[in-house]
């Protein structure tokens, strides 16, 4: 075992390095196309080359490094996660993943091991939408189904995806020729922290993911009318911000009546022309909804829409309901499952089967390819918030079960 802590050791300083490259000076944000983005990919690819890998960046801005197979024909199994964060993130969430995918590779590249299929892992560019509110862009070229539509999208200053490629010196007109062509794909492996109390409680490293929950993610603006705060009378306003403040609470209620099967959250709202004499006009607000269960998902949107419009007619306001993401609940491949079940076991460690709440690249790939994930033991559960950590024996645990997982692949 003291191999792989040692191995986990050098996983973990690189982490550190490419923590300490962030958009702010007090915390981790690289979110996509950003110079701290750009920095933080070429530290990455930097580790790749010096592993032995045939590196590259693709016109979504992945980065890719890929330890051939001499087999004539050979198919591609990826491993990947991603390298963007959300703002003021924790360290592990995604660069885990793929650093761990390093060392891995590095393992190999070293012993001159040749498998009789490649190995490419990626650093996927853009999981968390944060700049262009759309997630998996990095994933979805890659698994082919990146929508073209979304080169419009702008961000929070008006520029667009293909301008932000641009800027990034890639090319978008290359997108679909960067999918990995779907007879090439043998699977897909992703490692990430769990982002939730199971493992931590427990006290065991790792946990197979079985599935993933679905998503649908709204913007809601709510328009009424500004006003005085000092000369409307309180039974005449139409206050954008109390619409929205009361459906926020509808939508935290609707989550603890249904907790078994749904997750409710508004994690962002924005009052325009905010003033503190000023009866809000306009509020924006968003609505993330998530289940493994997609009848329940859809009911849920359904019902919570249905409470917008409720109590946007009884407040006078207008209400704009957008969905922006939708993505269906997603199951682990049972044939990469079995294997990986056999290397957790084999690790000699309690097998946990977890179903992830959060979403990940695993996704967009499960639609072309067979996907699995192994999650890893992180503090208290943790996630998306400075506070995120691991623990070093889980972290070696993890490369080894990996190990295990990537040798006992078949072609
Ligand atoms: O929001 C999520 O599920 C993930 O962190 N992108
Ligand atoms: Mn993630
Ligand atoms: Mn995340």
């Amino acid at each position: 075992m003291q191999e792989y802590i040692s191995r986990a050791e050098k996983v973990l300083q690189r982490i550190d390095e490419l923590a300490a490259i962030s958009e702010d000076p007090d915390g981790v944000t690289r979110t996509f196309g950003t110079p701290a983005f750009l920095r933080g990919r070429d530290l990455v690819q930097g580790w790749m080359e010096a592993a032995g890998l045939n590196t590259r960046t693709d016109s979504i801005g992945n980065v890719c490094g890929r330890l051939v197979s001499p087999r004539p024909g050979a198919k591609t199994f990826v491993i990947a996660s991603h390298i963007d964060t959300v703002v003021n993130a924790g360290k592990y969430d995604g660069p885990l993943g793929v650093l761990l995918g390093l060392n891995l590779l590095e393992k190999l590249a070293q012993q001159k091991t040749e498998l009789p299929f490649h190995v490419e892992l990626i650093a996927f560019s853009d999981e968390e939408g944060v700049r262009f509110h759309t997630t998996y862009l990095g994933s979805k070229v890659v698994a082919g189904s990146f929508d073209q539509s979304l080169l419009q999208k702008a961000d929070a200053n008006g520029i667009t995806l293909a301008q932000a490629l641009q800027t990034m010196g890639a090319d978008p007109a290359q997108l679909e020729n960067d999918a990995l062509p779907a007879n090439e794909w043998l699977g897909y492996f992703e490692a990430h922290i769990e982002q939730g109390p199971v493992l931590w409680e427990r006290h065991i490293p790792v946990a197979l993911v079985t599935a993933i929950a679905g998503q649908q993610r709204v913007e809601l603006t709510w328009r009424g009318m500004a006003g005085h705060a000092g000369t409307v009378p309180m039974d005449m306003r139409q206050d954008a911000l109390c619409a929205a403040a009361e459906f926020v609470l509808a939508a935290e209620q609707f989550g603890q009546a249904h907790k078994e099967n749904i997750v409710a959250t508004v994690g962002k709202l924005q009052v325009s022309h905010a003033a503190s004499n000023v009866i809000p006009g306009e509020v924006v607000c968003s609505l993330d909804l998530r289940s493994a269960d997609a009848t329940r998902l859809s009911s849920a949107y359904e019902a919570l829409q249905q409470q917008a419009q409720e109590i946007a007619q009884r407040r006078n306001v207008e209400l704009a309901w957008k969905l922006v993401q939708r993505t269906a609940p997603v199951t682990c491949d049972s044939g990469l499952n079995i294997q990986l079940e056999q290397a957790i076991a084999e690790s000699g460690h309690e097998l946990i089967k977890l179903v992830s709440g959060a979403g990940h690249d695993a996704v967009p790939v499960s639609a072309v390819a067979p996907a699995t994930m192994l999650f890893i033991r992180c503090y208290k559960g943790i996630s998306h918030n400075p506070l995120e950590n691991v623990e070093l024996p889980d972290v070696a645990a993890a490369i080894q079960v990996s190990e295990r997982f990537l040798l006992s692949v078949k072609s």
